[in-house]
């Protein structure tokens, strides 16, 4: 496995398609979620463009709790009745919000952001957490970055599962 990653593509689904194999390849054979997610993290902070914040929120049974991330400091828990994130968790279903303004109830951890696509991590059909992505410009997320973001994130949602070893 090379740590050099680059990527090529010029258009969002060929972008995630290229960050979705990258992903799958940096997670392989390591059983430590926390680990894979900082790894992920770092990956998608360099793949995909125009992006303030990236990471993860772990579930612990009750709430959201911060895990690994690329961006400015932010909140640590999130209760599943608050926020896009929580709104993802609770849902079991991706917020894509074009305006974070205009989501009643969004946390504000990076007065700089604008939009946010948040994805549910469900594995072995339990909820692991959610991936977060925040980004400065408004609208930034289309159809294609939430398709690209569920796949890569369907590809390699038990390796972010708590490692049982
Ligand atoms: N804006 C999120 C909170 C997490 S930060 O963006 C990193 C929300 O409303 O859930």
């Amino acid at each position: 496995m090379s740590y050099a990653l680059a990527f090529a593509a010029t258009d969002p689904a060929g972008l995630w398609a290229e960050a979705g194999d990258a992903a799958a390849a940096l997670v392989a054979g390591e059983p430590d979620g926390i680990a894979n997610m900082a790894n992920i993290a770092a990956l998608i902070w360099q793949a995909i463009p125009d992006l303030n914040w990236a990471g993860f929120y772990r579930f612990d049974g009750h709430e959201l709790v911060l895990g690994p991330f690329q961006g400015k400091a932010a909140c640590i828990r999130i209760p599943l009745d608050k926020g896009v994130c929580g709104a993802a968790a609770r849902l079991r279903a991706t917020q894509r919000v074009d305006d974070v303004h205009a989501f009643p109830g969004h946390i504000a951890c990076d007065a700089d952001s604008r939009s946010e696509l948040v994805v549910p991590v469900i594995a072995n059909d339990r909820l692991v957490g959610v991936l977060d992505l925040d980004s400065p410009l408004p609208g930034r997320f289309t159809p294609d970055d939430q398709a690209g973001a569920e796949a890569l994130v369907a590809r390699i949602a038990a390796a972010l599962a708590p490692s049982i070893s």
